[in-house]
C-alpha cells in the first residue's frame, strides 16, 4: 500500500510538502515519550529540530536569545553574589522583570525581585511542590543556612509530573555556553569576519550563506576555515541535489542547508529557472548526506507543523524557518498597521532592498552592475511570541512522529531507510480535503 520514499521520489517529479502525504504507522508509545533531540552539524546537538533563518527581518540578538531560551524551557534566572550556583542568593530575574527594559545595559540588580519565597536545603520534591502551589510562584530557590543557592525547583518540574510535555534542554557547549551559529558570505573580507566571530564571539558554527552553494567560492571558503579554525563547524549550502551535496561534504562540510526557491519570499525558480520542490530536494540530499553521517537542514517552505514532520520524516535533521518566525515579537523591526492589520516587514535576502544592504554576495551578484532580484519584500501578520509558537510546533511534531510510529529521529530515519514509511502524492482535491473545508467561519491557529 502506498510507496516508499525511494519509489515516490524516483519518478522524475518535483514534489513539495503539500504534494505528499505520509501514511500512519503503528503507535506503541505516548507522544510525551517522543524525543526530538537531533544534530544540526556533525558535532552539534540540538534538543529541538527547529532554527530561525539568518535573515535580517528574522534573526537578530532578540530572536537568538528567545530561540535558545525557548529550547531551554525556562524564562528566569537566579542572581547570586558569585554569579553561580553556591553563591549567596540575592534575587531572581524573570521575563516579567525585563520585558519592559529595552536595553542590554541595565544591571540585573535594578530589575530583579528581591523578595523571594525560598525553601531550606534538603526540602524534598513533594515539599517543594507544595510550597510552589501555596505561593503560586513559578520558581522556588532552595538555600542553605548561609543563604547560598543550592537548587531550584520549578513549576515546569511540577507540570512534567502531570504528564505535560517537557520543553527540552538547552543546546550547550561543553563549557556551558549556549551554542551560537552565524551566517557569513564567501568574499575575501568574510575571512576576517569568521576569525572575529570565532576568536571574539565564540561561535560554534558558521553557515556559508548562498542561494547556490555548489561553487568554487564556497569550496575555497570551506577549506580556508578548516585550515584556520579546525574546531569550527561549517554548514554549507544551499543545495538541492545529491551531486551538490557530495561535492561539499567531500570538501569537509559538517552540515548542509537544503532548499532553492522554496522559501515564501523566493523568486529564484521563476527568475533563474533552477531549484527543486522542497520535499524532493530534502529526500535526495538526505540520501547522500546520510552516507557520510552529515545532518541536513530543510530550509524554506515551512508553513505549518505538518511540513516540519514531513521534512524530518524525509531525512532532514533540522528545519529552518523564515516566514514562520517573521512577524513575531522577537523578529527585528517595529509593528505597523497595514490594511487594518498589525504587521511587520519580512523580506527576502535576494530582494533589491536587502541586496542594497550587502546580501548580494548570497546571490553571486555583488560584482554585477545590474542587480536581478531573486526575492520580494513585503509584510506578514503579527504572530505573537516564538516562546509560544515553538512549544506548540514541537508538540505537534511529537504527535506527528507518534502517528508515524517513530519514537525519535533515529526511529523515524529507520522507517524511511527500510522503506516501511509509506506515502503517496495528493491530488489537488485531496489537498483541499486535507485542509479545513465547508466552514463558513472558524478560528485559525495562532501560528
Ligand atoms: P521561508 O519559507 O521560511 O523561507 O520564509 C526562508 C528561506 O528562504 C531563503 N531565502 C531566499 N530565497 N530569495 C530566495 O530565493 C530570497 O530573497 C530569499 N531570502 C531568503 C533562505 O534560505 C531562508 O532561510
Amino acid at each position: 500500500d502506498g510507496f516508499s520514499a525511494c519509489e515516490l521520489f524516483g519518478k522524475g517529479y518535483s514534489y513539495t510538502y503539500d504534494d505528499v502525504i505520509l501514511h500512519p504507522g503503528h503507535i506503541y508509545f505516548g507522544a510525551h515519550e517522543v524525543s526530538l533531540a537531533t544534530r544540526v552539524t556533525r558535532n552539534i546537538e540540538l534538543q529541538i529540530p527547529i532554527v530561525s533563518s539568518p535573515m535580517d527581518t528574522v534573526t537578530e540578538a532578540e530572536m537568538a536569545v528567545a530561540m535558545s531560551s525557548t529550547a531551554r524551557g525556562f524564562t528566569s534566572a537566579c542572581v547570586t553574589d558569585t554569579g553561580a550556583l553556591g553563591g549567596r542568593l540575592l534575587g531572581m530575574v524573570t521575563t516579567r522583570d525585563v520585558d519592559f527594559v529595552n536595553d542590554r545595559h541595565t544591571p540585573l540588580s535594578e530589575v530583579m525581585t528581591r523578595d523571594l519565597v525560598t525553601a531550606p536545603e534538603g526540602t524534598d520534591r513533594a515539599g517543594a511542590m507544595a510550597l510552589l502551589l501555596e505561593s503560586k510562584k513559578g520558581k522556588l530557590p532552595l538555600v542553605n543556612a548561609d543563604g547560598e543557592l543550592v537548587a531550584l525547583a520549578t513549576r515546569a518540574h511540577f507540570k512534567a509530573m502531570r504528564g505535560l510535555p517537557p520543553q527540552g534542554a538547552p543546546a550547550l557547549s561543553p563549557d556551558g555556553r549556549p551554542r551560537v551559529g552565524a551566517a557569513v558570505g564567501t568574499r575575501e573580507d568574510d575571512k576576517a569576519r569568521v576569525a572575529k566571530l570565532y576568536d571574539e564571539g565564540g561561535v560554534d558554527a558558521v553557515i556559508l550563506d548562498s542561494s547556490q552553494g555548489d561553487s568554487t567560492f564556497q569550496l575555497c571558503m570551506l577549506s580556508h576555515i578548516k585550515r584556520a579554525h579546525p574546531e569550527l563547524e561549517v554548514i554549507c549550502g544551499n543545495v538541492v541535489t545529491g551531486a551538490q551535496a557530495r561535492r561539499l561534504i567531500e570538501a569537509g562540510a559538517d552540515g548542509l542547508r537544503v532548499g532553492m526557491g522554496s522559501g515564501s519570499i523566493c523568486t529564484t525558480q521563476e527568475v533563474c529557472a533552477v531549484g527543486r520542490g522542497q520535499a524532493t530536494a530534502v529526500y535526495h540530499v538526505s540520501r547522500v548526506a546520510r552516507e557520510y553521517g552529515v545532518p541536513i537542514i530543510a530550509d524554506g517552505g515551512i508553513q505549518n507543523s505538518g511540513h516540519i514532520t514531513k521534512a524530518l520524516a524525509l531525512g532532514a535533521s533540522v528545519v529552518m524557518c523564515g516566514s514562520m518566525f517573521a512577524g513575531t515579537a522577537e523578529a527585528p523591526g517595529e509593528y505597523f498597521t497595514y490594511q487594518g492589520q498589525r504587521v511587520k516587514k519580512y523580506r527576502g535576502m535576494g530582494s533589491l532592498e536587502a541586496m542594497s544592504k550587502g546580501s548580494d554576495t548570497r546571490y553571486h551578484s555583488d560584482t554585477q552592475a545590474l542587480k536581478i532580484a531573486q526575492g520580494v519584500s513585503g509584510v506578514v501578520k503579527d504572530k505573537g511570541s516564538v516562546r509560544r509558537t515553538v512549544p506548540f510546533l514541537c508538540q505537534a511534531v511529537r504527535q506527528g512522529f507518534q502517528d508515524l510510529g517513530g519514537k525519535d529521529m533515529a526511529d523515524v530515519r529507520r522507517l524511511l531507510v527500510e522503506g516501511s514509511l509509506r506515502m503517496e502524492t495528493r491530488s489537488a482535491a485531496a489537498q483541499a480535503e486535507g485542509g479545513v473545508h465547508d466552514m463558513l467561519a472558524y478560528e485559525k491557529k495562532p501560528w
